[in-house]
């Protein structure tokens, strides 16, 4: 499997570098005049999303060479893999099959001879008839009175998806109970969550793929002591601490009862685990039928990756634009912009997606890589970021592809809001593709010595993804589409899209300082200079502030 030439080297991706020597000059408004009906020609439709990607620096040309080098690097073979619970994992030896998190109960899908979707159906059994309890009032904290409000604790994976998805669906959920999520383990994260809460009241989910890390370890200690503080009984424990693990072993030494433990399994990456156990806050925001939902919209988008061809698949098409983007014109970062107050926290969801799946410098088989991988992501609901970043978008020096999410009908209609919204959608993907001329700009009688600064040159690439609501099902076919363009991604760059060694010198580092700082002489001079003299300074601040 990961025996490729070069990437580089192959026919297409040379075609695609001399392709660029053309393109690089060539101007959105020129390719729009050229096919009058380029807006309608360039768009998909699948999974209730409509794609479209004429606004894109991109000729029939560019796309076939696109579809080539797709081909070359084994696409089809390889989403077949992944579909077919193969060890595409390569470096933990391990399946990515989170496509089994959505498969219908019939389906099967095996991962060393176990059917895997008969184990996520029993797991979303025992999750809906949990989310019933605690919803309807019959699950009782310790001293008998409901649950009201739930704390989420985890990080990464198990808090970005987790929070994302509430802020996303919070329409759907019931406005009863409050959700909060602690992730930080800066200790003002967890006082600000409970401050105001009740812990007779108060539900935490530990979530945690490995129940090692030691962020959420700490706050759920520091929740349990919270807990405990005012319940005064360690039986209190079991009503009022469930967890979602893969470490059935670390969640009972916590002392969490193991029949109040939400599994999952190594062949789902903590980033693409929002749809498992993991999504238990969600469940419990909007119910067992809404999730249901939404697991409905991510499969509809796998079935659309697995089956439609390349030319009409909207994952493969955003993934190789991404790759065009990012290795042809040398584009650093993406910009991903909801226009849809509910998805403010959607770009924070695909920075990690998108950025530890990606940011990866070897290839499959450990060679040194010498182009570019996974951009930068980034953004903020519209319009806010009009009113801040877009400036540098329009006319500064460098090119941020962009993504714009809108929806064809508002969850909160209030009288001219929703066609203002759109307007601004529209409004922007317009001015970045075409731009103001110099003569355009003159001819508005602007003084000569403005007219350089009020020039647009335009020619700033977007996608426009289109949906008619934002419902639970829409969601996830959302979350689905940006997952399977990351994994085109990877496969294109002959990455393993599905580890995660970047992170690990950073832990290991900061349990040693850790180890450190707790001891009294705090042994830094093992350090180079600039940590040592940075860990004495707040050593000394420590001590006289004591
Ligand atoms: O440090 C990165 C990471 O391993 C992520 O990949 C993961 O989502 C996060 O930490 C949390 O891990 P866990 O769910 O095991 O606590």
């Amino acid at each position: 499997m990961t025996a490729q030439p070069p990437l580089t080297a192959l026919p297409a991706w040379k075609a695609l570098a001399e392709h660029y020597q053309q393109m690089r000059q060539r101007h959105l408004r020129q390719l729009f005049a050229d096919d009058p009906r380029r807006g309608e020609r360039l768009t998909v439709e699948a999974a209730g999303l409509y794609l479209d990607y004429s606004k894109h620096r991109v000729t029939d040309v560019t796309l076939g060479l696109l579809l080539r080098l797709a081909e070359e690097c084994g696409l089809a073979r390889r989403i077949d893999a992944m579909f077919r619970g193969e060890k595409i994992n390569v470096t933990e030896q391990r399946a990515a099959l989170h496509v089994a998190l959505r498969a219908p109960k019939h389906e099967r899908m095996l991962v060393d001879g176990m059917d895997a979707v008969a184990e996520v159906h029993a797991v979303l059994d025992r999750m809906a008839a949990f989310c019933d309890e605690v919803r309807s009032g019959r699950w009782r904290g310790h001293t008998g009175r409901p649950i009201r409000n739930i704390i989420n604790i985890g990080i990464g994976g198990s808090d970005l998806g987790p929070v994302m998805a509430y802020e996303a669906l919070r329409h759907y959920s019931g406005r009863d109970m409050t959700f909060r999520f602690v992730s930080n383990v800066d200790a003002t994260d967890l006082v600000e969550a409970t401050r105001d809460l009740d812990p007779e009241e108060t539900l935490f989910i530990v979530c945690s793929k490995t129940f090692t890390t030691i962020e959420t370890l700490t706050n759920a200690h520091s929740a349990r002591v919270w807990c405990l503080r005012k319940l005064g009984d360690e039986r209190a424990v079991r009503q009022h601490f469930v967890a979602v693990s893969t470490n059935r072993e670390g969640v009972a030494t916590f002392g969490i009862d193991p029949a109040n433990t939400f599994g999952f399994w190594d062949w789902v990456g903590g980033r693409y685990s929002m749809d498992s156990a993991i999504g238990l806050s969600t469940m419990l925001a909007i119910g067992p039928e809404h999730f249901r939902d939404m697991l409905g919209g991510f499969h509809a988008m796998d079935v659309h990756f697995r089956t439609a061809p390349f030319e009409r698949n909207l994952p493969v098409i955003m993934g190789l634009l991404a790759v065009w983007y990012g290795d042809f014109f040398d584009a650093q970062t993406v910009a991903v912009l909801p226009y849809d107050q509910y998805l403010k926290r959607f770009p924070a969801y695909l920075q990690q997606l998108t950025m530890e799946s990606n940011g990866k410098h070897t290839t499959l088989d450990g060679t040194r890589i010498d182009y570019q991988t996974g951009p930068i992501l980034w953004g903020e609901p519209g319009t806010n970021g009009q009113h801040s970043f877009y400036q540098l978008i329009h006319q500064g020096t460098k090119l941020v592809p962009c993504d714009f999410i809108a929806f064809c009908r508002s969850l909160n209609p209030l009288d001219g809001h929703h066609d203002l919204l759109m307007a601004n959608v529209f409004a922007q993907a317009e001015a970045l593709a075409f731009g103001r001329t110099a003569g355009e700009v003159e001819a508005e009688g602007t003084p000569a010595s403005l007219v350089p600064h009020r020039v647009f040159e335009g020619n700033r690439p977007s996608s426009t993804i289109l949906a008619e609501r934002l419902t639970p099902a829409i969601l996830g076919s959302l979350v689905a589409l940006y997952e399977h363009s990351v994994f085109t991604q990877g496969v294109i760059w002959n990455i393993d899209s599905f580890d995660q060694w970047g992170v690990e010198l950073g832990k290991t580092l900061a349990q040693r300082i850790a180890g450190e700082l707790r001891g009294s002489s705090a042994a830094a001079d093992a350090h180079d200079s600039s940590t040592t003299a940075l860990i004495r300074r707040y050593v000394g601040s420590r001590g006289s502030a004591r």
